[in-house]
């Protein structure tokens, strides 16, 4: 047994797993997902494509391509008791907890999928197209908007769009989507991707570990901070007051939202891309604004600070510009990274190993029990939760 070393917090820099999935190189700025480049896979593929090249390790041919397209069509619609569970739930819930409780349940539906160990790329292919579908349904019915059609005939990104705004999208607006489902697809061991292999790690099955990956994803620290970004922009108002707002903030020691990366040392070639789209879906709206405080507020904060911007810094002004609300960015971002969940947990049962780490124990050892009447009166404990 190797005897315990320094305790690394975070996990920072323990490299736990080989993987065949995603490299980031940190210090050049690059993101690979099985071995091709994000700045080519965004500029000329699709997220079917990338979905596929996740999935199987190759990008597939046009056959390929067109058979996934079809399939994934196919398995948007749900169980029709599943729709009615996620229409009566409360309507003030936050969307990701509809999508995590809508991933569980609809394993109840999938008896193959959810035996220990199990998890196939049609269960992989099933969860991607539903995703879009649990929030849509759920958010159609909080926005009083007409029930949901399947549409089989609409790329992912373009039933994204339908099932939020029930709209029909533009091109550029579709190409935008896209873009950014690309790029949110995977990411190496991030937090949700690495729950999700934790649970498929203990020959659990796919839905659980995507589920995981759901809840994980939830938290504000890795999910969300592009909706924490428009905040700012709210609270900012006007280009001549980036200055003093962020300015201000930073001498709090308050974090700026989209800035900063464990992994990269550069720019986040994400948000470079992001970048462009923003400027491209402003200027198609006539609405600069968002982009134009983003680039001041990346001048500040560069100066400042030293920090450059990652993926969540210009995402969220593309969506608030397609009339997408604040709290489906997060679902958004997890109906594209489902295709990166699933690929790392069928690589996971590829070669599997209880992941399983050690913790350094830092209380007592040698108390004497005392027995329950013998023991002096303690502390009040709180009320109980409720
Ligand atoms: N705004 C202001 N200061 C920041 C910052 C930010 N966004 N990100 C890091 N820093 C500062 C820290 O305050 C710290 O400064 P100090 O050494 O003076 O205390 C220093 O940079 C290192 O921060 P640390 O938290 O150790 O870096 P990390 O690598 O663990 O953090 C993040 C990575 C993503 C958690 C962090 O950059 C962050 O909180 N960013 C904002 C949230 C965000 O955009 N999340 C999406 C990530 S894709």
């Amino acid at each position: 047994m190797v005897e315990p070393s320094e305790v690394q917090r975070g996990l920072e820099d323990v490299v736990a797993l080989e993987s065949r999935i995603c490299f980031i190189d940190g210090r050049e700025g690059r993101l690979i997902y099985q071995g091709y480049d994000i700045r080519d896979l965004a500029a000329k593929s699709t997220f079917e494509e990338v979905a596929y090249l996740l999935w199987y390790g190759r990008l597939p041919t046009r056959g390929q391509l067109t058979d996934l397209r079809s399939r994934l069509g196919e398995l948007r619609r749900l169980p029709a008791p599943l729709t009615e569970r996620i229409e009566s739930m409360p309507l003030e819930s936050p969307p990701m907890d509809v999508l995590r409780t809508g991933v569980s349940e609809l394993a109840l539906f999938e008896p193959d999928e959810s035996r220990p160990g199990s998890g196939s790329i049609g269960g992989a292919q099933r969860l991607t197209a539903a995703l879009p579908t649990i929030m849509g349904v759920f958010h159609r019915k909080r926005a009083g908007l007409p029930p949901l059609k399947d549409r089989p005939e609409l790329s992912p990104a373009a039933y994204l769009l339908y099932a939020l705004l029930d709209r029909e999208p533009t091109e550029l607006e579709a190409k935008a989507i896209d873009v950014a489902l690309i790029l949110h697809a995977d990411h190496e061991l991030n937090a949700s991707t690495f729950a999700a292999r934790v649970t498929a790690s203990t020959l659990s099955d796919l839905y659980s570990s995507v589920t995981s990956a759901v809840g994980t994803l939830k938290g504000p620290l890795h999910g969300g901070a592009n909706e924490r970004v428009m905040e700012l922009l709210d609270q900012i108002g006007t280009p001549e007051l980036v200055e003093t707002v962020v300015r201000d903030k930073l001498a709090r020691h308050e974090r700026i939202m989209g800035f900063g990366h464990r992994v990269y040392k550069v720019e986040d070639p994400r948000a470079t891309i992001l970048r462009e789209w923003s400027r491209k879906v402003g200027e198609a709206k006539g609405n600069l604004r968002y982009y134009d405080l983003l680039r001041k507020v990346e001048e500040v904060v560069h100066r400042e600070k030293g920090l450059y911007p990652n993926v969540d810094l210009y995402s969220g002004s593309i969506y608030s510009l397609l009339g997408i609300p604040h709290d489906l960015f997060t679902p958004i971002f997890a109906f594209s990274r489902v295709s990166g969940w699933t690929a790392h947990v069928l690589e996971e049962y590829q070669d599997l190993r209880l992941i399983r780490p050690t913790a350094k124990y830092v209380g007592p050892t040698d108390l004497v029990y005392v027995p329950i009447d013998a023991r002096p009166a303690g502390p009040v404990d709180g009320p109980p939760p409720g």
